[in-house]
């Protein structure tokens, strides 16, 4: 028997009632409304600021509020929550509904002021794969709970600091006991971040730790040199950024080993011996940045000229 698409089309209401199956589609609905809400209405921020938290609440559906993405297969679980650029300024604590989304992969607070230690709950998020908290107004030491965090690919602590003294330190747990176990890291961002460590210690503990690291950023660090040869051991490293401390120590030889180098930037190191002509045969190398340092006479007199010239004069 043949019937026509118009009656399908009329009988599927009926068929619904009377089959007790519910047709509604389900898949993408937010399973995770009420710590969002949670978290909404502990954080204070500055509702002209925000283009995101003002506008929660708008759809029933939290998977379409912005900032937020819901798993592709449907679950309805929150797994990325971007609330960069809020205007937040106070109100996540250890309880907050954040540390409840279980399922985050990913998540943004940059460009906040929170003006609050991280809280240990951190550790509670298991499954993030990105953090970014770059210039979030954390403050104080940078707890241990954040090494828990096993999956992180991608990790952000930085701050730009102009007045005043680094936001952020790595003291106790120093360096080596927050990357310890984030051995799938490839970008660690710690530019501002008081590590304070001496050279052979932080390259240990980066080369030790860190096998799969591509993106290395750690200017205005309070680091001390010289770098240590093991850091030949991050193989993958393409951005290796260190301006602004104060190695004191000679550019190594062995950063010509670097394969697919593209950007080395170590202006105001306070650099001496000379710099080697190596380096300039690294064929990815892109970006070389050795600027503002008093570099002793000599200097440059392992590099080819050509490659001085390169920049168009000054004025
Ligand atoms: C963090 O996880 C623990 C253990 O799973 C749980 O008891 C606690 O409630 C979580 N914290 C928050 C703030 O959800
Ligand atoms: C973190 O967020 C800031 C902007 O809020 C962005 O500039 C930066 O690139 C992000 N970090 C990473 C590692 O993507
Ligand atoms: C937030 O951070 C993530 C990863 O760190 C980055 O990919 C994204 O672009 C950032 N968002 C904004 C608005 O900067
Ligand atoms: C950086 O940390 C070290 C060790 O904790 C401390 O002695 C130093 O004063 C800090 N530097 C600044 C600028 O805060
Ligand atoms: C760098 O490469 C050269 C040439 O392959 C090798 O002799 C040297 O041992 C390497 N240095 C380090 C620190 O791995
Ligand atoms: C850099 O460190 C060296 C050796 O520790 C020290 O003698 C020098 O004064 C420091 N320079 C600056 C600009 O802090």
């Amino acid at each position: 028997m043949k019937i026509p698409l118009f009656t399908w089309i009329f009988l599927i209401p009926f068929l619904t009632i009377f089959s007790g199956v519910n047709v509604v589609l389900v898949s993408g609905q937010c399973r995770d409304q009420r710590p969002l809400l949670e978290l909404k209405n502990s954080l204070t921020f500055d509702n002209s600021a925000s283009t995101k938290l003002v506008n929660w609440n708008s759809t029933p559906n939290c998977c379409e509020w912005p900032g937020i993405a819901c798993d592709d297969g449907g679950s309805g679980r929150v797994i990325s929550l971007d609330l960069s650029f809020e205007g937040i300024n106070g109100g996540l604590d250890h309880s907050s509904g954040l540390f409840s989304l279980q399922f985050l992969q990913n998540l943004n607070l940059s460009v906040n002021s929170f003006n609050t230690p991280l809280p240990a709950s951190f550790a509670n998020l298991t499954d993030l794969i990105s953090l970014n908290l770059s210039n979030a107004g954390f403050i104080g030491q940078i707890p241990n709970d954040i090494s828990k965090l096993t999956k992180l690919v991608s990790l952000d602590l930085s701050t730009n600091y102009f007045l005043g003294g680094p936001a952020l330190k790595l003291e106790k747990p120093n360096l080596a006991t927050l990357v310890q176990n984030l051995a799938q890291l490839e970008e660690l961002i710690l530019d501002g971040v008081n590590i304070s460590a001496q050279g052979s210690d932080w390259c240990k503990a980066l080369s030790s730790s860190l096998p799969n690291l591509k993106v290395l950023s750690m200017s205005n660090c309070f680091l001390s040199g010289p770098l240590d040869a093991s850091l030949t051991e991050l193989r993958s490293l393409s951005i290796f950024r260190l301006s602004s401390n104060n190695l004191s120590a000679p550019v190594p030889e062995f950063l010509a080993n670097y394969s697919k180098l593209t950007s080395l930037e170590l202006s105001s190191c306070q650099l001496n011996g000379i710099f080697p002509q190596t380096v300039f045969q690294i064929p990815t190398l892109e970006i070389l940045d050795l600027s503002y340092q008093q570099t002793p006479s000599g200097f440059f007199s392992g590099v080819p000229s050509e490659s001085l010239s390169s920049d168009p004069p000054a004025q």
